[in-house]
């Protein structure tokens, strides 16, 4: 039987953090370019929460959450104080298909939805298992721009956006209130 869960980050994941990383830089050019101290890069200045899917001591997958910035918020059509970001989000090339990606971002949402917050999030256009996931999870895809970046194969990155279903926030189920 798989103990497959999620958990908080805490400084002992690290190392499996950028391992994991390091392998789906190689198999996905995700981050495009490997950044000089992954740790950081792994720990973005406006990250709120992090979180591991973890298998005994193994790490399988990554997610954070981070304040969004106001060009986001724009597109969504809500106040950056409403809303949170994914970021940050991997899962171990050897990982996939059991659905570890699908659980990092259920706790994103219902996290999230605690705090009454909205979770959105940017995807490169031609990340299509990422696009994937997220339609199948609900998510709806609210506006796409071009980044200031250029995909591995030369492309301007083309990014799409997304906002996450609606879900009633556990502290406010007698009011019935929706996030
Ligand atoms: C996208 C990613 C996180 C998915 O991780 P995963 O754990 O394999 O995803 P799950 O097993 O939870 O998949 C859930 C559903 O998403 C869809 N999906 C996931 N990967 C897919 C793929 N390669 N092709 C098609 N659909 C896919 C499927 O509907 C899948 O359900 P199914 O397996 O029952 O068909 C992983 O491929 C990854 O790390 N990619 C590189 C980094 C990246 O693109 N991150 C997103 C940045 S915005």
């Amino acid at each position: 039987m798989s103990d497959l869960t999620i958990r908080p980050r805490a400084d002992e994941h690290m190392q499996g953090c950028v391992q994991a990383l390091a392998g789906v830089h190689a198999e996905d050019r995700y981050p495009v370019n490997w950044p000089a101290d992954p740790e950081s890069w792994l720990t973005p200045r406006s990250m709120l929460d992090a979180w591991v899917a973890v298998e005994g001591p193994a790490v399988l997958g990554h997610l954070v959450l981070t304040r969004p910035g106001e060009a986001l918020a724009a597109e969504v059509g809500l106040p950056a104080q409403r809303l949170v970001s994914v970021a940050r989000f991997f899962v171990r090339v050897d990982a996939r298909r059991r659905g570890v990606a699908a659980m990092l971002l259920d706790k994103a949402i219902t996290a999230a939805a605690a705090d009454g917050l909205r979770p959105v999030l940017q995807v490169e256009a031609g990340a299509t298992a990422a696009i994937r996931l997220y339609e199948r999870a609900g998510w709806r895809c609210v506006g796409s721009s071009t980044a200031d970046w250029t995909t591995a194969d030369g492309r301007a990155a083309r990014m799409r956006s997304y906002v996450a279903p609606s879900r009633t926030n556990p502290d406010e189920t007698s009011r019935g209130k929706r996030v």
